[in-house]
């Protein structure tokens, strides 16, 4: 359940579980402008700066949030990027937070687009994106102190929202402000509307310099003040060392989804970015693929896996809705995944939050897969769909600050020790481009390019088929117009490969069936052999669409495409520096494996939020498992001793 709200007589919310309202009654607005964001010196102190950084404690209703992205919208000397970092532990419904605007008409049309984002927040964070990514809004769900143990940024304001110290002393007790304070920098401006002493003495403890300030009537006075420690502050422990580098250029190899969503990242930052790719036309690898599933994956568990494919599924569907042609491009149709071994496979906390994202598939839902009730067993996916790669590559590398350049081929790097330039070499040693930096996203050619001590990156080739048709038909035995419709699912199953029934094509409507699944395979050769192995996995999958399908199978119609994923051993993406101290400005951003159409986007975003030292997209403990040094020979070399291996 969302959290339980009541809305007094007079219009403000209120909170049964803390006894205390979630604003001001004299007027949630001009609290909201006067205690926090003037209050914090916004926003005259985020003018012309490439970046500005908020962190709240207490997201509540989101009437900061969006009294803060109104302001920057306003501000014709706002920062390129805001980024708004919030916490809480127990969220309210999109409705509650909309009814919060109501009052508000100029900041009606934002809470709309903020509702309309406000769905599955189950524990963990979640990145919100607005103004076509140049607001940010990162929902950190669960308590103050340990979600900020997983974001280690640095804030340029912070505010400190959550009821009245009487009401709830946790929020502002010694360690969760200790872990505010590890979250800023010297110069950090801090507001908030409690002069309670413990606050006042915990701040001064924390290293704040406090002041109070005339507060809005009937509250006498406010607080504020900037983060100045009398000692040298201790970072988080993940923190970046060094400054982070201002946008500057970057080479890209590799146009495909990683590469793509790495420039766009860096474009929407600033950056100038050069991507190279070996092939005549974006998305001549794996990317190529016609079409593909959305899903995010699921554990009883709930592994890091499920949580890191959720993050991903948002990232993908915020940046497909925003770039793409919805019907033509993708389609967030939901998709259901049968379950082979019966079980539900879903985490058994069955929260609103969760059944957001999955519930177990319902009679009428396998009705529409052509699946007979008590015979299969599936589960849905609401926040899934299916989605032309190749598509979504095009429209990121449109993004501003990229240059596309084809027909590039890299073999070399090579980095001048004097300037801290990167040269990207052909076969012949001549010079493609050069930058401050390169990340290689190259698919599987990214283990020899980007290296690894000596050894290269342990990425592995696995070759993939697909087999598609068109509905209507596409051959002398394939099915007569119409004489489909019920032969074909409403929407993509997976589970057993997938089975996409229905895609626009300019030929017609398409449907696809895959995927092999070759190790240490990487020819792109298609095979006869793999469309049988792809119709043998239909007729577990869907028998009755198969049975539907078998004589185009049998007659050789269907057509292929084939492609070469590219996986690290522990099936995680690698995103990060290569080695920072041996190759400082060479990253890497691949090994996407079976589920580039969900990480893509997400690790883009985080590339850049790691260089940048900003916000994380997902939680630290993610983001250092896909993080390449897990592969060092240093690394593995101390897991072994560690483990005893
Ligand atoms: C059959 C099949 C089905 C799949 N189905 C799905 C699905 O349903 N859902 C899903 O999420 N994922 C799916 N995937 C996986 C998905 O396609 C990949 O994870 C994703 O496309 C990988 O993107 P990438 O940018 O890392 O690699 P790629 O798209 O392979 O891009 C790498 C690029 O680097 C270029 N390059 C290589 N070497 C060099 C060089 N030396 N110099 C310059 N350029 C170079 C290549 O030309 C290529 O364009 C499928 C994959 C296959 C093969
Ligand atoms: C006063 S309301 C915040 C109002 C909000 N800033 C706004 O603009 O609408 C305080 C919020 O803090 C949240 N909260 C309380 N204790 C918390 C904790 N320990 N960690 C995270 N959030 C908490 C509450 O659920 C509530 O939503």
């Amino acid at each position: 359940m969302a959290e339980a709200i009541e809305w007094l007589a007079d219009g403000t919310p209120y909170s049964p579980r803390f006894g205390d309202r979630y604003r001001s009654e004299l007027g949630g607005l001009a609290q909201s402008r006067e205690v926090f964001l003037h209050g914090c010196g916004l926003p005259a102190a985020w003018a012309n700066e490439p970046q500005w950084r908020i962190l709240e404690t207490g997201f509540g209703l989101g009437l900061n949030f969006l009294v803060t992205w109104q302001a920057w919208k306003a501000d014709p000397r706002r920062p390129r990027l805001l980024h708004f970092v919030a916490t809480e532990a127990h969220p309210a419904s999109a409705a509650d937070v909309l009814r919060g605007a109501a009052a508000h008409p100029e900041l009606l049309p934002l809470a709309e687009q903020l509702q309309a984002r406000l769905w599955g927040l189950l524990p963990g964070f979640h990145r919100l994106v607005f103004e076509g990514g140049q607001v940010l809004l990162t929902l950190c769900i669960g308590d103050t102190q340990a979600v900020l143990r997983e974001q280690p940024f640095e804030a340029d304001t912070v505010y400190l929202d959550g009821f009245s110290p009487s009401k709830n002393p946790g929020i502002w007790d010694i360690h969760t402000l200790k872990a505010v304070a590890r979250c800023c920098r010297r110069g950090t401006r801090i507001a908030t509307w409690t002069v309670a002493r413990s606050v006042v003495d915990g701040l001064a403890q924390c290293g704040f310099v406090v002041e109070k300030t005339a507060g809005l009537p009937p509250k006498r006075d406010n607080l504020q003040g900037q983060f100045n420690p009398r000692w040298a502050p201790r970072k988080a422990p993940q923190a970046t060392a060094a400054p982070p580098p201002r946008p500057s250029t970057c080479v890209v190899i590799g146009a495909g989804l990683a590469g793509a969503a790495t420039a766009a990242s860096l474009g929407r930052r600033g950056w100038q970015v050069v991507v190279l790719d070996a092939c005549e036309a974006p998305a001549g690898g794996a990317s190529g693929l016609p079409a593909g599933v959305l899903v995010p994956h699921v554990s009883p568990d709930d592994s890091l896996l499920s949580r890191l494919s959720r993050c991903g599924v948002r990232a993908t569907l915020q940046q497909a809705a925003a770039l793409l042609q919805e019907g033509t491009d993708w389609r967030a149709t939901g998709v259901l995944e049968r379950r082979m071994d019966g079980s539900p496979g879903l985490p058994a906390d069955g929260s609103e939050a969760g059944r957001d994202w999955n519930e177990i598939a319902s009679p009428q839902q396998l009705a529409q897969a052509l699946l007979a009730n008590g015979e299969a067993s599936a589960c849905w996916h609401h926040q899934a769909g299916w989605i032309k790669p190749a598509r979504l590559v095009q429209a990121l590398l449109t993004q501003p600050g990229i240059h596309w350049q084809g027909g590039a081929q890299a073999t070399r790097l090579k980095r001048d020790a004097a300037t801290g330039v990167w040269r990207v070499l052909d076969a012949k040693g001549h010079s493609l481009a050069q930058a401050d930096m390169v990340v290689v996203a190259a698919g599987y050619a990214s283990r020899l390019l980007a290296g690894h001590g000596s050894g290269g990156l342990p990425l592995q080739a696995i070759r993939g088929q697909v087999s598609w048709g068109l509905r209507s038909g596409d051959g002398p035995a394939g099915p007569p117009d119409g004489a489909d419709e019920k032969a074909f699912p409403a929407f993509p199953v997976n589970g057993h490969g997938i089975f996409i029934p229905c895609v626009p094509t300019g030929a017609g409507p398409m449907w696809l069936a895959g995927a092999s699944f070759e190790r240490d395979q990487d020819d792109t050769q298609r095979r006869q052999q793999d469309q049988q192995a792809n119709f043998e996995r239909l007729q577990t999958l869907l028998p009755t669409t198969a049975q539907h399908l078998a004589a185009a199978f049998q007659s050789g119609g269907p057509r292929a495409w084939a492609g070469v994923r590219c996986a690290s051993p522990d099936r995680l993406p690698l995103v990060g520096p290569v080695d920072a101290a041996l190759q400082p400005g060479l990253w890497v951003n691949t090994a996407m494996g079976s589920r580039g159409l969900t990480f893509a986007v997400l690790c883009g975003e985080l590339l850049a939020a790691r260089l940048h030292g900003e916000p994380l997209p997902l939680e630290n403990r993610m983001a250092q498992a896909l993080a390449p040094k897990r592969f060092s020979p240093l690394t593995l070399i101390g897991t072994r001793l560690n483990t005893g291996k």
